[in-house]
């Protein structure tokens, strides 16, 4: 198939703005339309067998890179949704130092391409180690990929088509919005045959799901323009700091690695609370922080850990609710995004940052499409 940039700069850019038909498309693949919280039945239609489902008492991801990100949100919602103790391993680790085997437990393999090797070699041997033992110890395998027809694919019988269409920009960008999505249904299908959420609860997650779409419109059409112009501040800076909390730690992760990716400037993401451990020592005028700061549980939490940025001299960049004036004043500049139950933010705070990666690097003159030492799949070992 041939895939064109339609008028778009890079495929990236292109793949940013088609998230909102992403997250649409598999939200109608996986989520009934026609549910309402009054209907008894189960909103998602993922299509398993029933074995996934019994007496399931652990779930276990592994990925890389991007999907490694994923597989850290798809885990804090399956714990928390769900009450499923979840881990999440980088497939390279878990490799050469797999958990010690686990009676009746999922094991995830979360991979776009569905071709990196460490993904498969370590699903391979998750199989491999639980042939001829007893039936709770039954290898129970899901892939969660957007090439069905991929080694994955075949190796695994049970998928999670994350349906984002071809991607081309090295940097992942819509596939990693689908893979969310695929968590999301996961994790209320789950929550809903294990009980473990109110009616209410169900029904306002499912309602908000439904409008994340339209959201993510609303934020690329905003802001597109603003960061553009806010990027050319950054061209000579050299390190970034990311920080979040919770359900946006993975997306304060996403925001550095994307950075590094295509624009080679060292960026980390660090979880808002550590910062005072560490990397607090590397903030100055010349280190600007991006805090993920949303409404919900860890608001507070976050906005006093980029206080203490701030005291530091370092430039503050805060992804934030619309019309959110207590950040404002935190804040030298703010990306906003439409106030959301802060469990289903992750789908909209990693827009922004992804943006800003973008035009870090497009400012910057760099190929965002094929950065260097960089692979859309990396095959071997
Ligand atoms: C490569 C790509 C990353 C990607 C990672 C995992 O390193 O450059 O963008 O996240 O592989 O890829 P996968 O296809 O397994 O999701």
């Amino acid at each position: 198939i041939q895939v064109e940039k339609q008028g778009f700069k890079h495929f990236m850019l292109k793949e940013i703005y088609e998230q909102p038909g992403v997250v649409r498309a598999s939200l109608e693949a996986y989520l009934d339309s026609e549910w309402t919280p009054d209907s008894p039945s189960n909103p998602v239609r993922l299509g398993l067998p029933d074995r996934f489902y019994e007496e399931l008492e652990h779930i276990q991801i592994v990925a890389c890179g991007t999907s490694w990100h994923a597989g850290l949100v798809g885990c804090y919602l399956l714990e928390q949704l769900a009450e499923i103790p979840t881990q999440v391993h980088y497939a390279s680790e878990f490799r050469y130092a797999p958990t010690p085997l686990m009676p009746n437990t999922l094991t995830i393999g979360v991979t776009q391409s569905g071709e990196t090797a460490d993904t498969l070699s370590a699903l391979e041997m998750e199989k491999r180690r639980r042939l001829d033992r007893e039936p709770k110890f039954a290898a129970r395998m899901l892939g969660i990929t957007n090439r069905t027809d991929s080694t994955l694919g075949h190796m695994v019988s049970d998928l999670i088509d994350t349906r984002a269409g071809i991607e081309i920009g090295v940097a992942a960008t819509k596939t990693f919005s689908a893979q969310l999505v695929a968590f999301y249904c996961l994790a209320l299908d789950l929550a809903v045959r294990r009980r473990t959420l109110t009616p209410e609860r169900l029904g306002a997650i499912v309602e908000g799901l439904r409008q994340l779409p339209a959201q993510i419109e609303a934020i690329l059409e905003v802001q597109e323009r603003y960061i553009g112009e806010l990027s050319h501040q950054f061209a000579e800076t050299q390190d970034f700091i990311f920080l979040g909390r919770g359900i946006n730690y993975p997306i304060a992760l996403e925001g550095a690695l994307k950075l590094k990716e295509i624009s080679y400037i060292h960026a980390e993401g660090y979880p808002a609370g550590e910062m005072k451990h560490g990397p607090i020592a590397l903030l100055d005028a010349k280190v600007p922080v991006v805090a993920i700061a949303v409404p919900g549980l860890v608001y507070e939490k976050v906005l006093s850990n980029a206080q203490e940025a701030k005291a530091r001299d370092a430039q503050l960049i805060g992804v934030t609710a619309m019309n959110d004036d207590h950040a404002a004043e935190v804040f030298d500049d703010q990306l906003p995004i439409p106030t959301v139950d802060e469990l289903l933010s992750p789908l909209l705070t990693v827009i922004p940052v992804q943006f800003l990666a973008y035009h870090i690097a497009a400012h910057r003159g760099l190929d965002v499409d094929q950065p260097r030492n960089l692979a859309k799949s990396v095959t071997v070992e």
